[in-house]
């Protein structure tokens, strides 16, 4: 059977109190609309349409796979959304509605509600859960065990308030059905909107079945419309991911403080301090620990290395590596095996060879170091006069003295020495020692010819 799926995303969300359009905001590093559409994509053959109207153009570009949009220029309810995309609404089949700020829908949950539409030979089914509290969703109204009307919270009786079980926002529709009832809907209600909930009762009123599955999962069905909201979502979604992880065999010492944005992978016996946030495109390889307070974002760590209290942006680490703690990696790091980057080093657009150090205090930006290097304390790798950011070499084996700077473009060749406190501006050879400092001078007597020693002796 073909299901194509329907994703309401037009309204502005007035509760978000915010100029972003209210699908466009982020749980665990992803926009609630894409959430929704990642759950579509998992059902079979399921083609996407999204209804976008506030700020459409915003929520378009932000779009991560390939789907449909259709415009709806003012915003006059669900179910005007949905007639938005009549065009796409075949003659047969199933369509499925879902809304945008629903983000923890999961395609199991999904494909349950297809199923009971499916058994029960139903012209439409709406998803339902009970919740302990269930203000600001519509509220199921039964008649015996079938669907009477389903009722939102404004235009509800003392009585209606009371009834636990919610509406979900997410429905399955025999296609002919959803297309005869949608121009029916009336707009005579307390928010004087095209509900979608009305397609219900109208379907019922033609005689036809309509079927409603209740599900226990009830955080699936949590939508978001304020901030509040939207954290709770967020600790859901959270604590899922972290999950997904400790059962993949990755260790995690206190999930409520650990934050894993979804795209990330981690393999097996990797550790986790509390405090630590993995973000973007992230891959951890298998026994790493990743230590307190650290920040990788969008970076590739090989295995077992140890990254301790630092921020990893954009760079790749690879084996028995390690960092910190306070080490800063910014873009288009490379760090090789073996390699020791130390408290307070900060590396940039820089590729660094196996075995290499840089144990404290060290910046080192747009360089080429080989294997085996070693950078003192303090170094710096001077790559800006003001205009333009210049390269630096330095080859195997070097050996760069503490508080020494290196003033680009420079090469250090094989197995070079500098000089602790040298300025080098000049390519230092093989094999060669660099010393680019004065001569220390030693005045005797200076102290005393001056008068300026202690005063009992005076
Ligand atoms: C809706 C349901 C309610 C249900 C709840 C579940 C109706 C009338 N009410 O209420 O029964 O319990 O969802 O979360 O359907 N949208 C449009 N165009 C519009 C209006 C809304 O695209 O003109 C989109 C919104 O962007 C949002 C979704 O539809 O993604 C739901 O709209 P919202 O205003 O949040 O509906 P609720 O009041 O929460
Ligand atoms: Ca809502």
């Amino acid at each position: 059977m073909k299901i194509k799926s329907i994703i309401l995303a037009a309204g502005e969300g007035k509760r978000m109190k915010s100029r972003k359009p209210k699908v466009l905001h982020e749980v665990c590093g992803q926009t609630m609309l894409n959430h929704v559409i990642d759950a579509m994509y998992s059902l079979d053959a399921a083609e996407c349409i999204v209804v976008i109207g506030h700020k459409g153009g915003e929520v378009k570009q932000t779009l991560s796979k390939e789907v449909k949009t259709v415009l709806q220029e003012e915003q006059l309810g669900t179910g005007h959304a949905v007639m938005m995309a009549d065009e796409y609404i075949d003659e047969e089949g199933v369509v499925l509605v879902v809304c945008g700020d629903g983000p923890l829908i999961t395609p199991n949950t999904l494909r349950k509600l297809i199923e009971c539409h499916e058994k029960g030979q139903y012209c439409a089914t709406v998803l339902t859960t009970e919740l302990e509290n269930p203000t600001g969703y519509g509220r199921i109204v039964r008649l015996g065990s079938q669907l009477k009307k389903i009722v939102e919270e404004k235009d509800s009786s003392d009585e209606e308030k009371e009834i636990k079980e919610v509406n979900s926002g997410i429905y399955c529709f025999d296609s002919q059905y959803l297309k005869k009832a949608l121009p029916l809907i009336k707009n005579t209600n307390a928010q004087k909107e095209y509900y979608l909930t009305d397609v219900l009762s109208i379907i019922r009123n033609f005689g036809e079945k309509i079927g409603v599955y209740k599900t226990s999962e009830y955080n699936d069905i949590m939508a978001v419309n304020s901030r509040v909201q939207l954290a709770e979502v967020e600790a859901i979604m959270r604590n899922r991911i972290n999950v997904m992880h400790m059962e993949n065999g990755v260790t995690i010492i206190n999930p409520d403080s650990t934050y894993i944005e979804k795209q990330v992978k981690i393999e097996q016996d990797t550790i986790i301090y509390p405090g630590v946030t993995l973000k973007g495109n992230t891959i951890i390889g298998k026994g790493c620990i990743i230590e307190n307070n650290s920040k990788i974002v969008d970076s590739e760590i090989a295995d077992s290395v140890t990254i301790k209290s630092s921020t990893i942006i954009e760079s790749t680490i690879d084996s028995y590596s390690n960092i910190g703690p306070y080490a800063y990696l910014r873009p288009n790091s490379h760090i090789g095996k073996h390699v020791k980057i130390g408290d307070f080093v900060e590396v940039k657009n820089s590729t660094i060879g196996d075995s290499s150090k840089a144990s404290h205090l060290a910046y080192v930006g747009d360089a080429e170091i080989g294997k085996n290097v070693n950078i003192g304390c303090g170094v710096v790798f001077v790559n800006y006069d003001g205009k333009t950011k210049h390269k630096t070499i330095v080859e195997d084996d070097a050996f760069i003295g503490s508080n020494s700077n290196l003033i680009a473009p420079i090469v250090i060749r094989k197995n070079a020495y500098i000089a602790c406190g040298s300025t080098i501006t000049r390519e230092v050879p093989e094999e060669a020692l660099a010393v680019a400092r004065s001569r220390q001078m030693n005045k005797e007597g200076w102290v005393r010819r001056k008068g300026l020693q202690n005063k009992e002796e005076k």
